[in-house]
This record gives structure tokens, C-alpha cells and sequence, in this order.
């Protein structure tokens, strides 16, 4: 089988690529959705089933992603459909690798819109301009275009130009390459944003009581918003349910960036023995860190510490975009902090969407055998039809969302599920056991082999079915309920982004295909 490129450019040290791997998992996700998701449940309860979906689905998975990227970095392949083909040992194999191309690229299309918004929302503070509570949400609304299609084409807000600058900005880095782009921005980044949520962590947890008028909302009851177990009936009575469960597990794979195809191509980059399990374990406990003790204690607390027990807890966006600001309207040098904390989500999201590129990127090279600069003015063109598509159809956001349902929580499943049987059965026992163990100092457990073959996979599938009864096939006392089935067969906009992401799965289908072809002759040749 051909060898693909082996120069290929490495990471320049162990610490570099935990800083790349921890940039892309720490998010959004972490500091919005995180908190906006645990409050909604059962706190205690919603933490059982988060921690044990990290042990027995997002730590083995992140692993075996870590593993089959190396095993393809040092054969020479470093997208998921390059590393699959070397694992399967067939061509087509390669074909099972298009969700890791798609995923990331997708995501990338509506993930850089919210990251325009909170560059926006952070130039807004640091000019010194601070959101007050009575115009916070039709502020959001106006500057995001929720109030109907077309409007960010219209003048009416900046956004449509911060995009632009969000999508230079990462296409530019990923131009410069692994080392002097990826890696340096998350070096630089990664501390930068710790250090910034730790600040804000203390100011808000000095607080006190920042409005006399309500003692209530005070730093304590804030806390026990997020923190507090509801009691016994509770916790049980949400441990029963399956909703929470798929909650929890959605919030693994989307924090970690797992099931994404991301940590494949990051790990693909790392040299022949590299402690692949010491780094995948410190990148997976630093996302932790940064989404339970420092996102736990920041967005919802703070949005408790203005709105008291209405803080809204339906939507991460309205905690971060809305309640927020009334806070920090609130604060003297209210505009600082609100700038430092939009700044913090500017730079979370910035070292997540650089990692969404990549793939592509890598995909290009060494599957069409372009250079780097075709392979991100491809990128460019796919993406930025994408992006357009989710600014003009901006009304109830409606295009994100469709997209983010379908990309960032259907296929993700998909791809995970497709992971563990190419890792566990088709890798095999032996090859995937040894693969793990090179290089590592620590002791593997060896029943994180058996973990990965067989549960992982069945607790994927139930998750996956329950997932699918939940949003498609739910009996309810009105019949059967088709949820998001139903919404695309109605409505246009929702077609419209479906009707994009099928386009786009059929453009990597024929890229996958002329790469096969080119790999094939490459083989011939040899
Ligand atoms: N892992 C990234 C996040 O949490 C995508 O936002």
C-alpha cells in the first residue's frame, strides 16, 4: 500500500501538541454549553452520568483517536480517510474516514459565526460601550440577525465583517502551518485563556452581593445554583431519565472535540513514539479542568448573581449573550470584564475552529496531492459557501441550528461508533493493544482494550438508538412524534441547510474517490 508523505510536518514538542489538542477540545462548549446543560438537570445526577461517560465513552475514544493518528501520521496519512485506508488495508476503506472531513468543516461553518459574535461583543466592551439589561436581548438579536433572513447582508450589523476577519484569521494560521500556526496560536492561547477565566472566576466569586436590593442573589446562592443536588427524589428520578443520559454523553464527545475526526489529524503529526496515552490523558484532564472548575463556576453563577433564580437556563446562547451583560452592566468596570470575558470565548473558540480546518486541509494534500495553499483556498471556497449560507438564513437561527443538529450531534455518534469498530475489531486486539502501549510510561490498563472493543460500542448504540427514539420516533399521547423529521419536511430554511450538508458530503464522496484512484496509481507505480 502506498506510503503517503512521510515529512510531514511534526509538532515541535510534547507540550505543543497537549496545547493544540486541549486548544481545540477547550470551547464554547465549555464555558456556554456546559453550564447551560448541567443546571437544566439534576446537578449530581447530570455529573454521575457525565463522568461516567467520559470513562467508558470520551477518554477510550480520545485515545483510540490518538492511536490511529499516529499509526497513519507514521505510514504518512494524516486525514481520516487516509488513516483509515492504511488501517483497513483496502481502498475503500477510506470511504468510512469521510464523516472526519465533514464534521470539522461543518461544524467550522457555524462555529466561526459565534465566534464573530463574541469578537464583536468583546470590541464592543473594550471601546468602553457596555450592553445594558433593559436593550441585552434586542441588542443579541438585532446584532445576530435573528429577527429574519437577510438581514446581516443589509448593513444593519457588523457581523457580516467580523466574519470575514474570524475567517481570515483561521485560515490564515492553519496557513501557517502546524508548528508556526496551530501550535504557536494554542501555546500562546491555551495559557492566555486559563489565566483570563481564573480572573474572572475570582471577580465573580468576590462579588458578595452585587445588588443590596436582593440579598438573595449573593455568590452562595449562586453557586448552589449550579453546584447544589436537588436531593434524593431527585437525583434518581433523573438518573431514570434516558434524556439526561444523551445530554451528558453529547456534551462528552462535544467538549473533548471527540468523534469530530480533529484529534485523528492532530495526533497523526506527533513522532513515531510519542506518549500518546501521557498526552491524550493531560489533554482530556485539562478540558475537564477548564469546563468543570472553571466553566462551572463562571457563566451560570455570574448570570444567577444579576437575574437570581430566573436566569434562564433553556438556552447556553441567552446565558452568555443576554444575561450576562446585565451583570457586567452592573459592575464597576463592568465593560473591562465584560470585554475579558468575551475575549476568553473569542480565544476558546479560536483554538477549536483552527483544529476544524485541518482536517480538510490535510485531506486535500494528501488525497488530491495539492499544496497547502490549494488545499485552503478549497477549504476557503467550501466553507465560505457554508458560512453564507448560515449569516443570510440568520432568522430564529434556524440554519445553525439545523446544522448543528444534524453535523454536531447526529454524525458525531456516527463517526464515534464507526471509531470504536475500526479501532477494536478492525485495528484488532493486538495491533490496537500495542499501538497504545508504545512510548507510554504509564502502565495501560489492559481492560481499556476490552473497554473500547465491547463497551464502548454498545453503550454507543444505545445511546444512539435512544437519541434517535427521542428526536424521530417518540410515541407520545398525540401519536407518534417525527420531531426534526417533521420540521424538514416543512420547512425551507431547514431544507436549505440539510439540502448544503448532503451537497457537501457528495463533494468529499468524489474527493475520497479521485483519492483512492491517485493512491491506487501511487501503489501501481511502487
Ligand atoms: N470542543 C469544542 C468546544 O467545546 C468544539 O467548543
Amino acid at each position: 500500500m502506498s506510503h503517503g508523505n512521510l515529512n510531514r510536518e511534526l509538532w515541535s514538542s510534547r507540550i505543543g501538541v497537549i496545547f493544540a489538542v486541549m486548544g481545540s477540545a477547550v470551547g464554547l462548549g465549555n464555558f456556554l454549553r456546559f453550564p447551560g446543560q448541567a443546571a437544566q438537570h439534576d446537578i449530581a445526577a447530570f455529573m454521575v452520568a457525565y463522568f461516567i461517560s467520559l470513562l467508558i465513552m470520551g477518554l477510550p475514544l480520545a485515545l483510540a483517536e490518538w492511536a490511529m493518528g499516529r499509526y497513519g501520521g507514521v505510514r504518512g496519512f494524516c486525514s481520516a480517510p487516509g488513516v483509515f485506508r492504511v488501517i483497513t488495508g483496502r481502498p475503500g476503506g477510506a470511504y468510512l474516514g469521510l464523516l472526519g472531513v465533514l464534521i470539522p468543516m461543518v461544524i467550522f461553518q457555524y462555529y466561526v459565526v459565534i465566534e464573530a459574535w463574541c469578537l464583536g461583543y468583546a470590541l464592543r466592551y473594550f471601546s468602553g460601550q457596555v450592553i445594558t439589561s433593559d436593550i441585552a436581548k434586542d441588542h443579541f438579536v438585532k446584532f445576530t440577525g435573528q429577527a429574519g433572513d437577510g438581514l446581516l447582508f443589509g448593513g444593519g450589523s457588523p457581523l457580516l465583517w467580523l466574519v470575514v476577519a474570524c475567517f481570515v484569521l483561521n485560515l490564515g494560521l492553519v496557513y501557517f502551518g502546524i508548528r508556526r500556526g496551530i501550535e504557536l496560536t494554542c501555546k500562546v492561547g491555551v495559557p492566555l485563556l486559563m489565566l483570563l477565566s481564573i480572573v474572572l472566576v475570582v471577580r465573580i466569586l468576590t462579588l458578595g452581593t452585587p445588588n443590596p436590593e436582593f440579598p438573595e442573589r449573593n455568590v452562595m446562592n449562586a453557586l448552589g445554583r449550579m453546584w447544589n443536588p436537588g436531593g434524593t427524589e431527585a437525583f434518581w428520578n433523573s438518573l431514570m431519565n434516558p434524556g439526561m443520559w444523551l445530554s451528558a454523553a453529547g456534551q462528552i464527545f462535544f467538549s473533548l472535540s471527540v468523534g469530530f475526526g480533529v484529534v485523528i489529524t492532530y495526533a497523526s503529526y506527533v513522532r513515531h513514539n510519542e506518549d500518546i496515552v501521557l498526552s491524550g490523558t493531560t489533554a482530556v484532564a485539562g478540558n475537564e479542568f477548564c469546563e468543570v472548575a472553571l466553566g462551572g463556576m463562571l457563566t451560570l453563577p455570574a448570570a444567577f448573581l444579576f437575574l437570581g433564580a430566573a436566569v434562564p437556563l433553556g438556552s447556553a446562547m441567552g446565558l452568555g449573550f443576554v444575561a450576562l451583560p446585565g451583570l457586567f452592566a452592573m459592575l464597576p468596570m463592568g465593560h473591562i470584564f465584560g470585554g475579558l470575558f468575551f475575549l476568553l470565548l473569542f480565544l476558546a473558540a479560536l483554538t477549536s475552529s483552527l483544529s476544524m480546518i485541518q482536517p480538510a486541509v490535510a485531506f486535500f494534500e494528501e488525497g488530491l496531492g495539492v499544496s497547502r495553499k490549494v488545499a485552503i483556498v478549497l477549504v476557503c471556497a467550501i466553507c465560505s459557501a457554508g458560512t453564507g449560507i448560515v449569516i443570510y438564513f440568520s432568522g430564529d437561527l434556524k440554519a445553525l441550528d439545523t446544522m448543528d443538529f444534524w453535523v454536531g450531534t447526529f454524525c458525531i455518534f456516527l463517526l464515534a461508533l464507526i471509531q470504536t469498530i475500526v479501532f477494536g475489531w478492525v485495528l484488532g486486539s493486538k495491533r490496537a493493544w500495542k499501538e497504545l502501549r508504545r512510548g507510554a510510561a504509564l502502565k495501560v490498563p489492559r481492560v481499556l482494550l476490552f473497554v473500547l472493543k465491547f463497551i464502548t460500542p454498545l453503550v454507543l448504540i444505545a445511546v444512539f438508538l435512544l437519541w434517535v427514539h427521542q428526536e424521530f420516533f417518540n410515541f407520545g399521547t398525540e401519536g407518534l412524534h417525527l420531531g426534526r423529521l417533521t420540521q424538514l419536511a416543512n420547512d425551507r430554511t431547514v431544507q436549505i441547510a440539510f439540502g448544503w450538508i448532503i451537497l457537501v458530503v457528495c463533494i468529499l464522496a468524489l474527493c475520497i474517490h479521485l483519492a483512492v484512484e491517485r493512491w491506487k496509481q501511487e501503489d501501481r507505480r511502487k
